[in-house]
């Protein structure tokens, strides 16, 4: 019997609809846009301005997306995945309430956080599923509201983040086509760069704290730069190299949107044309666990059965990785 691969067989998408342009930071911090643009890349990030919403909202409204885009049944779901590091609230899972909401009523759910890593590592789990045999539609979404722990007189990570969501369906595959490799890592001396200090169970959240702004996110740029940049290319180069995959076989690189930088300084490593690396950064800036299924639904058009992408990320804690996956479909 042949091996039962997993693969993606539909995107959906939500960004929510207000735009914070560098223009505008321009006016909240002591920033610029062309300081931004040629630094990161980002002209502009979306927001979830509305109070009571949180990363369930926009995992929602991109799952509904995917679910009227493919026609799948939601009671068919096995499994729904909310890649985020932004739940909803503690002790809650978002991926339940959000399976719920979609009508995903015969699905058992979960949260996966994993800091800009949730979704890569959202499909390595996604995809282990539907290689078991036990399942046969498995929704992996990823979904942040950045803006609830972003300090937005903060000018090292205002100017960064945005909020969005993305989501794919894995199915098996008799063809062979879907997740191919990956080389997933982690390594927690990076927690100290980036991270919110309190808020969580080592330090609860005081109205002391709170007034120190300790509770937003703090990212020693540099330093994560540094690291994105070289562990980020590394696990490119090696999950291409032990696939024998070069720039010739490869169509596109869906790399983490945290900096145009980063990603093309990844590309360069494992000489691959520009033309074949997927950029949206400029339109949403970092959208966390959303960054990739955001890269997928933009170039969905594009993508054509057969086609070889490399998915690789880098975020908190640190956490890191590279997936090889073929395309299943033509849209
Ligand atoms: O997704 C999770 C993983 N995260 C990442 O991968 C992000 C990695 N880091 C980065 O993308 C970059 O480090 C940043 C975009 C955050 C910062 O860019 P950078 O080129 O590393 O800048 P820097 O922190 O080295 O700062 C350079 C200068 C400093 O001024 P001095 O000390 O040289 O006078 C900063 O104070 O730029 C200044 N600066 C700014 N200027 C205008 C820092 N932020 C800003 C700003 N606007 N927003």
């Amino acid at each position: 019997m042949s091996k039962i691969t997993a693969a993606i067989t539909g995107v959906g998408a939500y960004l929510p609809e207000y735009r914070l342009t560098n223009q505008i930071l321009e006016t909240m911090v002591d920033t610029n846009d062309e300081w931004i643009t040629t630094r990161t890349g980002i002209k502009e990030r979306r927001i979830l301005k509305d109070v009571g919403k949180g990363s369930s909202y926009l995992a929602i409204n991109a799952a509904k997306d995917l679910i009227q885009k493919t026609g799948v049944d939601p009671k068919e779901i096995d499994l729904v995945i909310v890649a985020t590091a932004t739940p909803d609230m503690k002790a809650a899972s978002t991926a339940a309430f959000t399976a719920t909401n979609i009508g995903a009523v015969n699905a058992f759910s979960y949260d996966l956080e994993a800091a800009c890593s949730s979704f890569l590592f959202g499909m390595s789990a996604a995809s282990s599923y539907i290689e078991s045999g036990k399942y046969k539609k498995v929704l992996l979404i990823g979904a942040d509201k950045n803006s609830s722990m972003i300090n937005y007189e903060d000018r090292a990570t205002c100017i960064i983040f945005g909020d969005g969501a993305g989501a794919v369906l894995f199915e098996p595959n008799t063809e062979g086509l879907g997740l191919q490799d990956e080389i997933l890592r982690s390594n927690g001396e990076g927690r100290e760069f980036l991270h919110a200090q309190y808020g969580g169970s080592s330090y609860p959240s005081t109205p002391e704290a709170v007034a120190e702004g300790k509770h937003f996110v703090f990212q020693e740029g540099r330093t994560v730069f540094k690291n994105a940049v070289f562990n980020m290319a590394d696990v490119t180069e090696r999950v291409m190299k032990r696939n024998d995959l070069t720039n010739d076989d490869i169509q596109w690189l869906a790399a983490h949107q945290a900096n145009k930088r980063i990603i093309e300084a990844t590309a360069n490593r494992v000489n691959l044309n520009p033309d074949k690396v997927m950029m949206n950064i400029h339109k949403y800036g970092n959208t966390t666990s959303a960054t990739l299924p955001l890269l997928l639904h933009d170039y969905e058009s594009q993508l054509k059965k057969n086609d070889k992408l490399i998915f690789a990320a880098f975020g908190g804690g640190f956490t890191w990785g590279a997936i090889y996956l073929t395309w299943a479909y033509n849209s």
